[in-house]
């Protein structure tokens, strides 16, 4: 940030001349912010230089009207919509509303304390042990966040003698989790087993335990780890697996219990399940599942938990309610994965890379450069379709995409059209930019 060029500088200057003009028209006169120098957020304000100089718009924070299903509305008008993890269009079905509305006329909106200090309501433990009979695990437990619960277990169950060995795409609340532990970090190339195995057998030997962390379904790319090989060498070094599994529960498995159930392996073979109730469960909070142990460990003693309030009442009865539905109706789980496939293949047959999506939910189209994948995703918007870009350093810069999530809701006709007009703007996006 200290090198940039005199023309961003002006540019990152006029930018901020403009939000304070914004915000001194209606509230008091401000003072300048401390923050406004942090070379983080002059970094941030550089790249939203950079994009508005290039013409793109993208609306990051847009407000949505109604439910982030299929079909989404901003402004009155309706988008095909591309861009939530509401993968079996449980959030905002009715029984799932209906629950969550109970819940809270009985126990208002928060339980107002942690639950070490101030007890549960019952729906609490009914939604536990929902949870762990549903992937099949011994015990499970709630915490308030997904991206926290990734954050309080391996922070809690880990510590400077040992080594936390993730992949490399692994989400940021694991890597968050292993830096507060204290343990000794490591990557491995994803999804790269005998990469993992090597680095296990040059290092094992110098620390107490070892955690081995992985995804399920890379939130990224779409594919699918081999649950069989990473159990494989967890057994040969010793050492322990966590796998997360926000975007397979609901998902993977003909019933949609996960990857153990399409790898149909003991369950106990795992020892840390983790998962979130923000996407196939249509609600908010995160768990981990495992055996007795593991889960009174954290219950007890996990700072994430114990210093923060136990899950609201209307949350934990719409995750309780949409593992009853999706109980009774596993065809959700095979539409999902038909519509899934359905997408992915309509993509190749008009070219498309969509990198390593192995058929789940979650496929990236690469594009090309951050500004290609902007600009695409701007322009499909004007179309009526809403699909967020990722763009560097969340990938490299000449991976820029498009990622669609695709849900349950989704009819043929949609996805069809989609990939018509994906294909159709990107032709006219790279004959303007050529
Ligand atoms: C792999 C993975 N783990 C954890 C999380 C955090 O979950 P939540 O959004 O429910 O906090 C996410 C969120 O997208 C995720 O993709």
């Amino acid at each position: 940030v200290k090198n940039l060029r005199k023309d961003t500088v002006e540019k990152i200057d006029t930018l901020q001349d403009m939000v304070a003009q914004e915000l001194d028209s209606n509230s008091v006169e401000r003072r300048p912010s401390p923050f406004a120098k942090f070379a983080g957020y002059q970094k941030l304000l550089k790249r939203k230089a950079e994009a508005k100089e290039s013409g793109v718009d993208v609306t990051f924070f847009a407000a949505h009207e109604g439910v982030n299903a299929n079909i989404v509305s901003y402004g009155g008008r309706e988008y095909v919509n591309f861009s939530g993890y509401n993968y079996l269009g449980l959030s905002g079905h009715p029984q799932v509303s209906e629950a969550s509305k109970a819940a809270i006329d009985r126990y208002g909106t928060s339980v107002s304390a942690s639950r070490i200090v101030a007890g549960e309501i019952p729906l609490h433990g009914e939604l536990e042990r929902a949870i762990a009979d549903f992937i099949g695990t011994e015990e499970s437990i709630v915490f308030v966040s997904g991206y926290g619960t990734n954050v309080a277990a391996i922070s809690h169950l880990f510590g400077r003698r040992d080594l936390v060995v993730h992949d490399s795409l692994a989400h940021n609340s694991i890597i968050t989790g292993c830096r507060l532990s204290g343990a000794k970090r490591m990557s491995f190339p994803h999804n790269d087993w005998d990469a993992l195995d090597k680095l296990l057998a040059k290092h094992r030997g110098e620390y107490q335990r070892v955690l081995i962390a992985i995804e399920s379904v890379y939130s990224m790319d779409g594919d699918i780890a081999d649950l069989n090989k990473a159990i494989e060498i967890k057994k040969k070094h010793d050492a322990m697996i966590m796998v997360d599994e926000a975007h397979s529960l609901g998902i993977l498995g003909e019933n949609g219990r996960g990857i153990g159930e399409m790898f149909d392996v003991d369950r106990r073979d795992v020892d840390i399940w983790m998962g979130t109730l923000s996407k196939s469960l249509a609600s908010c909070g995160g768990y981990i599942a495992g055996d007795h142990e593991l889960c009174d460990y954290l219950r007890y003693l996990a700072s994430g938990f114990i210093f923060s309030v136990g899950l609201a009442p209307g949350d934990t009865a719409a995750g309780l309610a949409a593992i009853e539905v999706l109980k009774r109706e596993p065809q959700r789980v095979a539409r999902l994965k038909q519509r899934s496939e359905l997408f992915m293949n309509l993509a190749h047959k008009k070219g498309f890379n969509t990198g390593l999506c192995d058929g789940t939910p979650v496929v990236p189209l690469i594009i090309g450069n951050s500004i290609k994948a902007m600009k695409l995703s701007e322009r499909l918007f004007a179309r009526g379709y809403a699909v967020q870009p990722v763009i560097y350093p969340a990938v490299s810069e000449d991976e820029g995409r498009l990622r669609f999530f695709i849900t349950a809701l989704h009819t043929e006709a949609q996805i069809a059209n989609t990939i018509d007009t994906v294909a159709e703007e990107l032709a006219k996006l790279e004959d303007e930019m050529a």
